[in-house]
């Protein structure tokens, strides 16, 4: 399949572009674009045979089921049941990084709920993903636009390395700014369960809703045969191609051990921003200052994918803290460490 690649400005949107690709969604094709999270892969919602491209072009199991966007959090109505709590929610927090789990209606095929009776719902805020949902009149099922297993996207040459080939159009709208995908919280009575952390933080639920519970998966592994709450917390994800260790200690201890290993592998750290120059001779990728963890979490999947392009044996990183922004970067980087941690 030959796939149009399409810049947009997203400060500058040139709605001509945006409605060529509302009419390719519409008449059931795929459509990658630029949220504030990650790039997602989209297709109509209410399009059973739209939405099953999906897996085929991520090459993903059809039981992990998909992220509807819509325009306005009123939206909701169309295709879930909604409750109090999720305008509270919605008032805070929407349109932005924020996913919310509700029973879902019928007009929500069970191929994009990979057979769930619940729907996961987000109102992106990126100017180029809301233009698209409102062209297209509907709602806009996407998941992150990588290959199944790998990083997610957060520039616009991540998809097309991706997806080129494999989907109608690309569309490049330039970084995303946060780097890690949406928090997504599920609605039980008067209470919250974290079932993935990101730019919404707990303590930031907590301003809106009493109890806020995070899922055991959120930072420990599955155990064998335990059902997860969230069917993509049981996949493999953002596994590099050499393996990730998290590193546990001192800054001073973790530099001198990196140099010492250095010399007996080939490593890639990815270190702060104040270690670079004491890490002389080791290849290094810039991750963020230690306080920074905005900026960490926005470089992170891009220093996965830059390490999927060097020869190594190993890939070192540090253990991020498991507060604030801390959480989303620890439940990123634990799994894709496969749980390695080392204390140094
Ligand atoms: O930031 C984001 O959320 C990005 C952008 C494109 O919006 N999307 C994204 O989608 O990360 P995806 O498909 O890569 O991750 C969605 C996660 C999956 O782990 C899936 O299992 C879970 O949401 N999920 C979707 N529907 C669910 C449901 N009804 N119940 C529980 N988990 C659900
Ligand atoms: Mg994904």
């Amino acid at each position: 399949m030959q796939t149009q690649i399409i810049n947009i400005d997203p400060q500058k949107i040139d709605i001509k572009k945006i409605k060529e690709c509302a009419e390719i969604l519409k008449s059931g094709g795929l459509v990658a674009f630029p949220t504030e999270t990650v790039y997602g892969l989209g297709a109509v919602a209410t399009d059973a045979s739209a939405a099953k491209k999906i897996y085929a072009a991520k090459g993903r199991p059809s039981d992990n089921p998909l992220i509807i966007h819509i325009a306005e959090p009123m939206d909701a109505e169309r295709y879930a049941y909604t409750c109090p709590l999720y305008y509270k929610l919605a008032n805070a927090f929407m349109p932005g990084p924020l996913t919310v789990i509700l029973p879902k209606k019928d007009t929500v095929p069970s191929d994009v709920t990979g057979g769930l009776n619940t729907v996961a719902l987000r109102c992106p805020a990126h100017p180029i993903a809301k233009a698209i949902i409102e062209e297209a009149d509907v709602a806009i099922a996407a998941p992150s636009a990588n290959l199944s297993g790998s990083p997610s996207p957060t520039e616009g040459q991540h998809v097309i390395d991706d997806m080129n080939g494999r989907i109608e159009a690309i569309i490049n709208g330039g970084s995303a700014e946060i780097g890690l995908e949406s928090t997504i919280v599920k609605i039980d009575g008067d209470a919250l369960t974290l079932l993935r952390p990101g730019a919404i933080t707990r303590d930031a639920l907590l301003c809106v809703c009493e109890h806020v519970n995070i899922a055991s998966a959120v930072t420990e592994a599955l155990k064998e045969n335990e059902r997860p709450l969230s069917p993509g917390m049981k996949y493999r994800h953002y596994a590099p191609n050499a393996p990730l260790v998290l590193l546990d200690g001192e800054s001073k201890d973790i530099q001198k051990f990196i140099i010492e290993q250095s010399q007996k592998e080939k490593i890639l750290m990815l270190a702060y921003t104040e270690e670079i120059s004491h890490l002389s001779g080791v290849d290094t990728i810039d991750i963020g200052a230690l306080n920074d963890l905005q900026t960490q979490a926005k470089k992170l999947f891009s220093a996965l994918r830059a390490a999927n392009d060097m020869e190594l044996d190993r890939i070192y990183a540090h253990l991020p803290p498991q507060s604030g922004l801390g959480l989303a970067l620890y439940n990123r980087m634990i799994r894709a460490a496969a749980h390695t941690v080392m204390k140094v």
